[in-house]
Formats: C-alpha cells, sequence, structure tokens
C-alpha cells in the first residue's frame, strides 16, 4: 500500500523574518509514518517544519506553506492508495508578504488575511482522489457530532478527533486519545502516547484498506 501522510504545522509568512503557526509538533504524524513503515508500506511524509528527526525508510517532502503542502499533496496524491492528513494546516495567510521587514511606527499594526486551501477539502473534489481518506478534527466541544459532520463534508473514509481542550493530549504532547468516526461506527482508542496510538490506527487502516479494497498493491 502506498501511504501519504501531511504531518506538522504550516508557517504562513508575513515578511522577511517573521511568520504566523500554530504549536502542532508533528508528532502523531511522523509516529505514523514511523509504524506505516513498520508494516513495510510505501510511505510518503510531506511536513511542515518540526523538530523531529525522519523516520527510516519513509520518503520525505519538507514544505513551509499551506499553499507548498497543496501543490506537493496534489502532485503525489493520484499515485497514493491511501490518505492521511495529520498536519495542522494553517487556515488563514497574509494577503500580502511584506519584501522589507516591517518596521515599528504606528501603535496597531493590522494584518489582512485570506483563507488557505483546504487540502483534505480538495482530495476528493479537486484533486480526484479515489483511495482511503483519512482527516483529523481537532474539536473543543460536540467531538462526535462535528467530526460526523467533517467526515461527509470532505468525503473522508474516517475522521481521528480528539479533543484539544483537554490537559496533556492531542496540539504539542507526548499523549493522545481519540476517537475513529466512520459512516457506521464510532471506535474510542483510549489515553496512550502518539506511538503506540499510531500504530493502532496503522493497523485499523491498512485492515480497513483491505476490506473496501480487496487485495493489497
Ligand atoms: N486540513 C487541510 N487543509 C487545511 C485545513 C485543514 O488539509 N487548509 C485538514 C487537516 O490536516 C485535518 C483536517 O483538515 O485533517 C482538520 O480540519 P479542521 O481545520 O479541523 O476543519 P475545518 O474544516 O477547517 O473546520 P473547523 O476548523 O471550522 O473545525
Amino acid at each position: 500500500m502506498k501511504v501519504l501522510i501531511t504531518a506538522g504545522p504550516t508557517r504562513e509568512p508575513i515578511d522577511p523574518v517573521r511568520f504566523l503557526t500554530n504549536r502542532s509538533s508533528g508528532r502523531m504524524g511522523y509516529a505514523l509514518a514511523e509504524a506505516f513503515a513498520r508494516r513495510e508500506e510505501q510511505v510518503l511524509l510531506i511536513s511542515g517544519p518540526t523538530q523531529l528527526d525522519i523516520p527510516d525508510h519513509v520518503d520525505f517532502i519538507p514544505v513551509e506553506t499551506a499553499q507548498e503542502m497543496y501543490d506537493a499533496v496534489a502532485h503525489y496524491l493520484p499515485k497514493m492508495d491511501a490518505a492521511i492528513f495529520c498536519a495542522a494546516v494553517a487556515d488563514y495567510t497574509p494577503v500580502t508578504v511584506a519584501a522589507q521587514k516591517i518596521k515599528k511606527s504606528a501603535d496597531t499594526l493590522t494584518l489582512e488575511l485570506k483563507k488557505t486551501p483546504d487540502i483534505l477539502g480538495s482530495a476528493r473534489q479537486v484533486i480526484g482522489f479515489q483511495g482511503y481518506l483519512v482527516g483529523f478534527a481537532a474539536e473543543t466541544e460536540d467531538l462526535e457530532q462535528n467530526a460526523r459532520t467533517k467526515l461527509e463534508r470532505k468525503g473522508c473514509d474516517m475522521i481521528i478527533a480528539n479533543n484539544v481542550s483537554r490537559a496533556g493530549i492531542g496540539f504539542d504532547s507526548a499523549e493522545n486519545e481519540v476517537l475513529i468516526v466512520e459512516a457506521a461506527e464510532n471506535t474510542a482508542l483510549p489515553r496512550d502516547t502518539k506511538e503506540h496510538l499510531a500504530q493502532h490506527l496503522a493497523d485499523i487502516i491498512s485492515e480497513r484498506w483491505l476490506r473496501k479494497h480487496g487485495t493489497m498493491s
């Protein structure tokens, strides 16, 4: 099976020395890449900037912005059997990037932002991906309902949802606790290290993919 995984935050430049980003460590996506590589699947990891080592036996494409991540995904996705969108992609990016460092002058400064491309939301409708599609949902309330709406809206086979309002799990943490939401069922995976969860998720996704497509390619 050929698996594409997006991971990490994106960086949206404001001027030559500043950018907008978020707290994503990339750890969940890298753990998933490692778990699939251990299963001897072919893994392509497309990642924003992180402090992590690239897992062994994984093809790696580094990107910075949401647009760069979109372009890399659009290029490689059609050749993939499964795709897991783990990246914390910036939803907005500055309308213009200042060519020179913005100087401190007025007391307030307003940045105008525009929407970035929704990479997961484009996978089916724009890129035409037909393989097994997995998204993540970071929610602070109504976990199952919000994940189920996302599953349908973005044409996913599975949403892995986590509650980011709980301390010690999710964003920038070593552990996570997730609810797997699929059309027919929900499966709760209790709190564990991201590495252990990634192994469970890789097993479940491989099994679902086999069930949907019959044989491994
Ligand atoms: N995602 C993406 N491209 C974006 C934004 C998000 O591919 N520009 C992917 C993430 O990798 C993740 C899922 O979409 O798999 C999470 O989307 P999220 O931001 O939670 O959902 P939204 O549809 O943006 O809804 P909202 O933020 O309003 O909950």
